[in-house]
Formats: structure tokens, sequence, C-alpha cells
């Protein structure tokens, strides 16, 4: 289809706008629909979804097939307005093929009329409204209908995010003695290398950081990650245990050359589906992940930036949260020891920069 953006084609009365933009959302629906029949749980549906007709088609589509829980997010702020309008100019593909800004917005302000035109607030079904919430301070929740597990977690979940830009450093400890040693697991204290880098990476924070008076650095339980920040000045220190180790079990303190000829069928199940192998007595990928949630919330909920110093696999299970990677990833994701992964969030998405202290 010819790609048509100019304000006229969300015209009320286009109708061949209409119906292009409703053959569009349907289409788009029916392949979350495919989605969600494939085992997928929580699916976003992102659109205007302005007018109350548009929401009875979205409803009827969905009827027998998922859920439907509208959001709405209204913004009373005219600073906030302006700016996610001129980020929309910068940087939707909608304006990409646009080079004048002027053109750009006047345009914009003229689809936001056409919308205006026929705005419906949301009243029916399911929903959850979000006003004035984005400033992260005052501002109102209102949920309506809205009763089970999944539901909940959702409106907890929103109630803690925000887009305001601040980093989250992620680094796995400084290298430990197990690390040197090829041993799994334990509560081994650093290698010289390790100590090293917890010295390099003190120096690196209080760079990075230097204007950043609000951030705290967290840890596991664990000594390698303790001693790892213990160089580091100025900042408060908060233990987690949800951000220790894959707890390994039986195996713990083994190398995997033992694993493999001690228990040659463990070895094997976890070389099958590392994702879903539970150590005997210990956790599986999936059990990290789970035990995660708390971390992401709280992670996402702050505003000022955060230094996580955990474990090979934790990292793995945080990382691909924040990048956005698929499950099946999680356990094999590079995450090399003496590196600092820098991840910006903020409106524009992720972004993400790499910071190897040592060879
Ligand atoms: O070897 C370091 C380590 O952090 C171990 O303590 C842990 O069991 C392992 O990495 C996790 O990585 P993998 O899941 O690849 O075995």
């Amino acid at each position: 289809m010819e790609r048509i953006r100019s304000a006229d084609f969300f015209r009320p009365d286009n109708q061949e706008g209409i119906e292009a933009r409703n053959e569009v959302a349907a289409l788009a629906m029916e392949d979350m629909i495919d989605w969600m029949h494939g085992g997928g749980q929580v699916g976003i549906f992102d659109a205007t979804n302005s007018t109350r007709k548009r929401r009875y088609m979205l409803m009827k589509m969905a009827e027998g097939n998922c859920k439907i829980i509208f959001l709405e997010t209204i913004c009373n702020d005219r600073n906030i307005i302006e700016r996610n309008v001129r980020l929309k100019i910068q940087q939707s593909p909608d304006y990409a093929d646009q080079p004048d800004y002027e053109a750009g917005l006047q345009d914009f302000l003229e689809r936001l009329t056409n919308y205006e035109k026929v705005y419906e607030p949301v009243q029916e079904g399911s929903y959850i409204k979000m006003i004035d919430m984005v400033k992260g301070e005052g501002g109102q929740l209102q949920v309506n209908n809205i009763s089970g597990y999944l539901p909940g977690r959702i409106v907890f979940f929103l109630v803690n995010s925000h887009l305001a830009p601040r980093p989250i450093l992620l680094t796995r400890h400084g290298e430990s003695l197990h690390n040197v040693r090829g041993r799994v697991g334990g509560d081994t204290v650093l290698s010289e290398d390790g100590e090293l880098y917890s010295k390099k990476l003190a120096n690196f924070i209080e760079k990075r950081l230097k204007n950043e008076k609000t951030a705290t650095i967290w840890t596991s339980t664990l000594q390698r990650t303790i001693l790892t920040a213990t160089p580091i000045v100025g900042f408060p220190k908060i233990q987690w245990r949800a951000l220790d180790e894959i707890n390994s079990g039986v195996c713990d303190g083994m190398t995997y050359e033992e694993i493999k000829k001690i228990m040659p069928e463990e070895y094997e199940s976890r070389k099958k589906d590392k994702l879903r192998y539970r150590y005997p007595r210990g956790e599986s990928y999936l059990d990290v992940i789970q035990r995660l949630e708390p971390v992401i919330i709280e992670l996402e909920r702050q505003r000022a930036p955060v230094v996580v110093i955990s474990h090979q696999a934790v990292l793995r299970a945080l990382y691909s949260y924040f990048a956005d990677r698929p499950l099946r990833e999680v356990p094999d994701m590079e995450m090399p020891l003496h590196t600092i992964i820098e991840i910006q969030m903020g409106v524009t998405g992720v972004e993400e920069k790499r910071y190897k202290l040592m060879d």
C-alpha cells in the first residue's frame, strides 16, 4: 500500500482514509490474536483507538479469543505534549521523509485536530486511565472492571513505570576465585584481577555518575558482588537476595567437567534445555527470571541511575528484559566479566553502550 501520511488521511470525513485505517487495525488485531493463541499472555495493541466504534470493533474481534483492557493516557501538561510532538516529528517513520521540521509540525498538529474532532473518552469494558502520571508526582489512576492476577500485575507495573531518561549500569562482579578455577556458584572472594576491576569500576562510576547524587548501587548478598562494590564511595548500597547467582544446588562448587563426569544425565539434560533445566535442589533460568520480577519493577520505578553488580545468569535475564531479547536467548547470552553494560532508558526507547575496563 502506498504510504499516506498527510493529515488529510486522518480527516473524519475521509471515508477512504477511515476504511484503510480500520483495515490495518483489524489486520494488526488478527496478528495479535494469532500470537495469543500461540501461547502469548499479554499483547500490546498500540493505536489511538479513540472512537467508541473502533473500540467496539476490537472488542468484537477479541470475543472468545482474549480479554481486552483499554489503556488511556491523558496528559494536561503543555510542556510534555510539546516535547512528545517534537519527538514524533523528529523520530517517527511517519515524518522520516519530511526534512522540513515546521511543515511536519503543521501537518501533525492538523492530524491531532482531526483526532480531537471524533475523540470519545474510554467508558466501556475494562480500562485503566492514567491521568497526568508522566511526571511521577501527583496524577491519578482510574481502574474500571479489572480483576484477576495478571490484570492486577499490569496495573502494578503501570503505576511504577515511567519514561524519564536514566541509565542502568549492569556489571558482573570482579573475577572470583571460583571463576579462576572454573567452579560454579559458591561464595568466594575476588582474585587479584577481580580486585583490580573493583577499583577500575569505582573510578568509572565516580566519573560517570559525578552529577548524579541520588544514584544507588545494588549488589547481591554474595561476597564477590559486595567486595566489587566496596571501593565505590558516596552512593548508598543495597543488597538484594533476588540478585544472587542461579542456585546450582547439588552442583554448587563443581566444575562443568566434574558435573559431566559425575552426573552425566544432569549435564545432558541441561545441555538440551538450559532455560528450563533445574539443578537438583537448585534453580532453573526460568526460576531466576521469576524471582527477578520485584527487581525489575523497582528498576522501572527508579528515576535516578542504578548500578547493578550481580552475576552471569542473573544479568543475562535482566539484560534480556531491558534489551527486549527473546526468552530462548537468555541462557546463552554473552555476559563477559569486567565489562559494564550501560542501558539508557527513556522516551526514545533503550540505548546501549558497553565499556570493557580490562582485557
Ligand atoms: O561460572 C560463573 C557463573 O556465575 C556460575 O556461578 C553460574 O553457575 C554460571 O556462571 C551461570 O552460567 P551458565 O548458566 O552458563 O552455567
